[in-house]
C-alpha cells in the first residue's frame, strides 16, 4: 500500500501543480486547489456503513461526517455528490429516509446536492463527495500549530464505543440520543468562528480517534501536544460503555498504531486510554489557537452554542503526544 502511493504521489508531484495548495502527500483533511486570488476548492469524499438504527438519521450522520474536512480546512460546503451503495431488497422507503436525511443534511450547510451514483452491495454504505470554497490565504491545515498555542475541542468523544454499545444491544436511549446530537451537528459555525478569530491548525476528530488525529498536527506542525485528561470531554454513557469494553474494532488499531507516539504519565486505567484512541463518527474540530485569541475563540463557540473545552496546549517537540 505504501509503495503505492509513493507511486501516486510521484505521478503526481505537488510541485508541478502551481495551484495544488493542499494535495496528496500531505495528509491533510482535503485536497484544496486554488482557482484565483480570491477563491479556492476544497474537494473530500467519504462513505460508512450505517452507525445508527434510524435510516434517516443515517444519512444525516453520514452526510454531516463527509462535509466535516471541508470544515476542518475552514471553508464552507458548496455542492455535494451522493455516493450511494444499497441491498436491491432494501425497502424503498428505508433507502429515501436515508438519501432524505443526506440531503436535508447539505441544505442545512448551505450547500447543493446536484447528483450522485448508486450501486447495489449487500452491506449499504452512503456519504458523500463534496466541493467546498475558502479564501486561497485563509486555509487552516494541520501544518500551522505553534509552542505556546492553545488546544481546543468543539465536540465531546465517544461515539465510537457507544455506537458499539447499540449495536450489542446494550446502549441507553439517553446516551444514544446524545450520541447522535453530537453527530449529527455539523462543524460549520466551529469553522466560522476560526475564521473570524484567525487560528494556527486544525482537524476533525473521526476514524482515527482524538489522539490518533492530534498526532497529524504534531508531526505536520513539527511540535508535540499536551492534553489534560480531566479537561477532555465524554459523551454521557462513553466510560460506561469504555469499562465494559466494548470498544470497536476501529479504536483497537487504532491504539496498536498510534500508542508509539503517545506517552500517558497521569494514571489513567487502560480503557480511560484506549477511550482517547476511541474511532469517531463526525466528531468536533480540533483547534490550535494562538493563546492571545484564545479566549476569543471560546467566546464565538458559546456565542453560537457550539462546544469549547480549552483541552491543552502546544508545546515544543517532534510530533509526540503528552497526556498529563
Ligand atoms: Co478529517
Ligand atoms: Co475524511
Ligand atoms: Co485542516
Amino acid at each position: 500500500m505504501a509503495q503505492v502511493l509513493r507511486h501516486i504521489i510521484n505521478l503526481f508531484p505537488k510541485e508541478a501543480y502551481a495551484n495544488l495548495l493542499v494535495g496528496l502527500g500531505e495528509g491533510d483533511d482535503a485536497a484544496v486547489y486554488k482557482l484565483n486570488d480570491e477563491l479556492a476548492l476544497i474537494f473530500t469524499a467519504d462513505f460508512f456503513a450505517p452507525v445508527v438504527d434510524d435510516p434517516y438519521l443515517y444519512g444525516a450522520i453520514a452526510a454531516a461526517n463527509s462535509m466535516s474536512d471541508v470544515y476542518a480546512m475552514g471553508g464552507e460546503v458548496l455542492m455535494a455528490l451522493n455516493i450511494t451503495c444499497l441491498p436491491p431488497d432494501m425497502p424503498p422507503d428505508i433507502a429515501g429516509a436515508i438519501l432524505r436525511g443526506g440531503a436535508d443534511k447539505i441544505a442545512e450547510a448551505g450547500g447543493i446536492l446536484v447528483g450522485g451514483h448508486t450501486m447495489d452491495d449487500k452491506e449499504p454504505k452512503y456519504g458523500l463527495a463534496v466541493i467546498g470554497t475558502v479564501h486561497p490565504q485563509k486555509v487552516i491545515t494541520k501544518a500551522g500549530a505553534k509552542p505556546g498555542d492553545v488546544l481546543i475541542l468543539t465536540k465531546p468523544l465517544g461515539t465510537g464505543v457507544i455506537t458499539t454499545a447499540l449495536k450489542a444491544g446494550l446502549a441507553k436511549e439517553e446516551h444514544i440520543q446524545a450520541a447522535v446530537e453530537v453527530m449529527l451537528r455539523l462543524n460549520r459555525k466551529a469553522a466560522r468562528a476560526m475564521q473570524e478569530v484567525g487560528v494556527s491548525a486544525a482537524t476533525d476528530i473521526t476514524g482515527f480517534g482524538f489522539l490518533g488525529h492530534a498526532r497529524d498536527i504534531a508531526i505536520m506542525s513539527g511540535v508535540n501536544l499536551r492534553f489534560y485528561s480531566e479537561r477532555i470531554p465524554f459523551i454521557p454513557g462513553a466510560k460506561e460503555y469504555a469499562e465494559q469494553w466494548l470498544f470497536p474494532g476501529g479504536t483497537h488499531s487504532n491504539e496498536r498504531f498510534f500508542h508509539p507516539w503517545v506517552r500517558f504519565s497521569s494514571n489513567l486505567t487502560e480503557e480511560e486510554q484506549l477511550l482517547l484512541f476511541d474511532a469517531q463518527t463526525s466528531g468536533g474540530l480540533l483547534i490550535a489557537v494562538p493563546p492571545e485569541r484564545a479566549s476569543l475563540l471560546v467566546e464565538k463557540l458559546k456565542e453560537e452554542g457550539d462546544g469549547h473545552w480549552v483541552v491543552g496546549e502546544v508545546v515544543e517537540g517532534g510530533g509526540f503526544i503528552e497526556v498529563v
